[in-house]
């Protein structure tokens, strides 16, 4: 089996509720919050979440958090010891950069978990699929482009598993497809 294939797993479930050392969130450039699994996110792990967030605006990023670009916080009282905040594009119509910084977004999540040194376990809902209208087969197909570089590139691959979060039962079986046609051709 290819080797990168079995650390990457398809879940079906809320993604608030996992036991993995990082969730990754979909969150908008202000970090302050929002709908989706960003509010999921924050409302499971409690105002302490918005605060660490407001640190990072004051700190690292004053005029918000550019696209494709990634930080990480406590998960205070999420199960997960971290998240993983990341701006995904919202969709234009596929022309106007959004792959690629869809991309980035999986990718420097994927290596700011490693950067931590003790992320093991990590979970990742489908960034942009949802209010910003990424298609979302597109999304995941493109997050296991990002796995796929970060396995071929980095200098140590840290990561037990990777889990792939499908919000609902056909969330989680176009997960299971786009996996197996990712691995099938190669
Ligand atoms: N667990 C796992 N996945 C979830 C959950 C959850 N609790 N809630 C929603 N999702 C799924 C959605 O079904 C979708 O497939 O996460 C995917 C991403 O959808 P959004 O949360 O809408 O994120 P995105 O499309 O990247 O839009 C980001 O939405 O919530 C706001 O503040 C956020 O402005 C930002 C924008």
């Amino acid at each position: 089996m290819d080797e990168l294939r079995r650390h990457i797993e398809a879940v079906e479930g809320d993604i608030t509720r996992l036991t993995v050392d990082a969730v990754v969130n979909a969150a908008n450039r202000s970090l302050m919050g929002g709908g989706g699994v960003d509010g999921a996110i924050h409302r499971a792990a409690g105002p302490q979440l918005k605060e660490a967030n407001r640190r990072i605006r004051q700190t690292q990023y004053p005029d918000g958090l550019p696209v494709g670009e990634a930080v990480i916080t406590p998960g205070f009282r999420l199960p997960a010891r971290y998240v993983i905040h990341t701006v995904g594009p919202v969709w234009r119509g596929g022309h106007k950069g959004e792959p690629d910084l869809l991309f980035n977004a999986y990718y420097n999540s994927l290596r700011m978990a490693a950067r931590q040194g003790d992320i093991r376990t990590i979970a990742f809902p489908a960034v942009s699929a949802g209010v910003y209208g990424y298609p979302y087969e597109g999304s995941i197909r493109k997050a296991l482009e990002a796995f796929d570089r970060f396995h071929q590139t980095a200098p140590e691959w840290p990561f037990e598993k990777i889990f792939l979060v499908g919000y609902g039962r056909p969330a989680y079986m176009k997960i299971r497809s786009v996996i197996d046609d990712f691995f099938s051709d190669r």
